[in-house]
């Protein structure tokens, strides 16, 4: 019987299971299971996931403290908008905002130092995309994304956002500086 044919029976939900549809039941409860065990062991075991911490935020009070740490630590400014360029020392907060179409400030951090990087978003939702690794953050209006970061790789990174957030998308990039 093919499945284009109505079922000569209508109650076919009464009908009992044939073995081997039980059999590929079985098989993908048990690969769900696998898969929803490995999301909280990967946390633990994957080297590149980032547990992140998120607090809900009054998006005036964030840009508050983050204007207070560029101003306290900015080294230098770059690119046609002025982004200023802030290297704060080890094991500090450090600040980032994502908005129409940038990621500001641009940060320089150290090999091998642990920061805690602080994102938000002032308007809509971005994604915090830092190429070349696959680090993915979503950035999400009234909240503020704590991410404890360890660089272990110097060099320039590009931040791209990876969430179409209106015509100058494809604009909204930034820049991560690890000496
Ligand atoms: Cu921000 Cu797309």
């Amino acid at each position: 019987m093919t499945a284009i044919l109505p079922p000569s029976e209508r109650l076919w939900w009464k009908h009992p299971m044939d073995r081997q549809e039980t059999l590929w039941i079985a098989i993908a409860f048990v690969w769900c299971m696998i898969m929803f065990a490995m999301m909280v062991g990967w946390h633990f075991f994957g080297k590149q996931n980032l547990s992140t911490e998120t607090y809900k935020v009054d998006p005036a009070k964030y840009a508050e403290r983050a204007e207070a740490f560029v101003a306290k630590y900015t080294v230098r400014k770059e690119t046609d908008q002025e982004i200023p360029v802030v290297s704060a020392p080890e094991g500090s907060d450090v600040y980032m905002i994502g908005r129409l179409w940038n990621w500001w400030p641009i940060l320089e951090l150290e090999k091998g130092k642990t920061y805690k990087l602080h994102l938000t978003s002032m308007d809509y939702n971005h994604g915090f995309s830092l190429q070349p690794t696959n680090i993915n953050i979503q950035v999400v209006p009234g909240y503020e994304h704590v991410i404890k970061i360890t660089p272990n790789e110097s060099g320039t990174f590009s931040i791209v956002c990876n969430e179409y957030c209106g015509i100058g998308h494809h604009e909204m990039v930034g820049r991560l500086y690890v000496k």
